[in-house]
């Protein structure tokens, strides 16, 4: 267990702007968490529990507890012929997950490669890529009750998971704390390669294979995403939004080339990025606060900026996409104001 008190959070979470927590908190057991909870208790600060802060945006000092997983240990809870069953602990890092998997043959979170930050986020946010989300291959989530001090597991379907959407961040997210989750992975992977260039990409690496797979989301990544240990960034800083159909008709009719995927609720996928691009924004920077030069939909730290010259950007973005397409854009970072 570690216990930090006025910690500097700027190396810690992804954005790097200037921040700090009263305090950090670390558990590597469930044991260590119910006693950092009993504990917490009687000083009545706010808690929040974070994975590798990568998808937040601090506008400024967090005055409670940050409560970080260390829970690193995985193990198969079930075999047979076609596909297992794994626990991996939230704390975790994703992208060396799926590397493990991909490693070990087993398909299912290969187009997930690159995606920063750690286990525990994958459901809360249902984490996505390249036609794949998280939910995809999660089967359970293992949680720490708040109220009963106890482990529980809930199953998927309780979770309600939707685009970049769980139970977790509405009505679940002061109630549980993910610990474990539980992915059910095939042993004879099929491939989803649809999406954009990436079957061309992985054909141009020689047969579909997973490792070939998750090579051609990581060049493809690299291509477009900045590492936010150079740049910092969350990042897609918007949701991508699902807008009826007729409103859909309306905005093709005067932009034919918009790209769209179409949902299954009938409401259609339009592209955030398409938008803030088509209104001039890509490359835009206002002191240090900017919108990145290669995927529109991520705003990045030059340098110096703070949280709130990073929110504010955001804020002009979004009225102006409303203005010029009547459309809202929603933030898909949790910010901290
Ligand atoms: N586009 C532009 N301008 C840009 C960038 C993209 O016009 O600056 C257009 C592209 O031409 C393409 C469309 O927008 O037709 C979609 O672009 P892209 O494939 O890059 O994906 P995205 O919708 O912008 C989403 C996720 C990403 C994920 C990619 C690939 C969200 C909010 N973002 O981005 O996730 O990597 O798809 O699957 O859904 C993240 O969540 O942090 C993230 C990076």
């Amino acid at each position: 267990m570690l216990i930090q008190k006025d910690i500097d959070l700027q190396d810690k979470h992804s954005f790097h702007c200037p921040a700090k927590t009263e305090y950090w908190v670390e558990y590597a057991h469930v044991d260590e968490l119910r006693q950092i909870l009993v504990e917490a208790n009687d000083f009545a600060l706010p808690i929040m529990p974070v994975g590798g802060c990568c998808n937040l945006l601090f506008c400024k000092d967090y005055e409670g507890i940050l409560l970080h997983s260390c829970i690193k240990d995985w193990k198969i809870l079930e075999e047979d012929e076609d596909s297992l069953l794994l626990q991996a602990g939230a704390g975790i890092n994703w992208d060396e997950w799926v590397a493990l998997t991909v490693e070990k043959g087993w398909g299912g979170l290969q187009n997930l490669s690159g995606i920063p930050g750690e286990v525990g986020a994958s459901p809360v946010q249902n984490i996505g890529a390249y036609g794949v989300e998280a939910k995809d291959c999660i089967e359970a989530v293992q949680v720490f009750d708040r109220e009963t001090l106890q482990l529980k597991t809930l199953k998927a379907e309780e979770c309600c998971f939707g685009y970049r959407m769980s139970r977790f961040k509405e009505d679940w997210k002061e109630l549980y704390i993910v610990c474990y989750v539980h992915f059910r992975l095939s042993k004879k992977p099929s491939f989803c390669l649809d999406y954009g260039k990436l079957k061309e990409e992985v054909e141009a690496l020689g047969e579909v294979s997973l490792s070939n797979v998750r090579q051609a989301v990581l060049s493809i990544r690299n291509s477009k995403l900045p590492d936010p240990d150079k740049l910092g960034n969350a990042g897609s800083f918007f949701k991508n939004p699902c807008i009826p159909q007729a409103d859909f008709a309306a905005l093709q009719a005067d932009y034919p080339d918009m790209p769209s995927w179409p949902q299954k609720d009938g409401s259609v996928k339009i592209s955030a990025a398409w938008l803030i691009d088509k209104a001039g924004w890509k490359g835009y920077r206002e002191g240090d606060a900017g919108v990145c030069e290669t995927q529109a939909l991520v705003l990045v730290n030059h340098g110096n900026a703070h949280g709130e010259d990073i929110y504010r950007l955001y804020e002009k973005i979004a009225a102006d996409v409303e203005e010029k397409f009547h459309i809202k854009l929603y933030p898909e970072v949790v910010i901290l104001k």
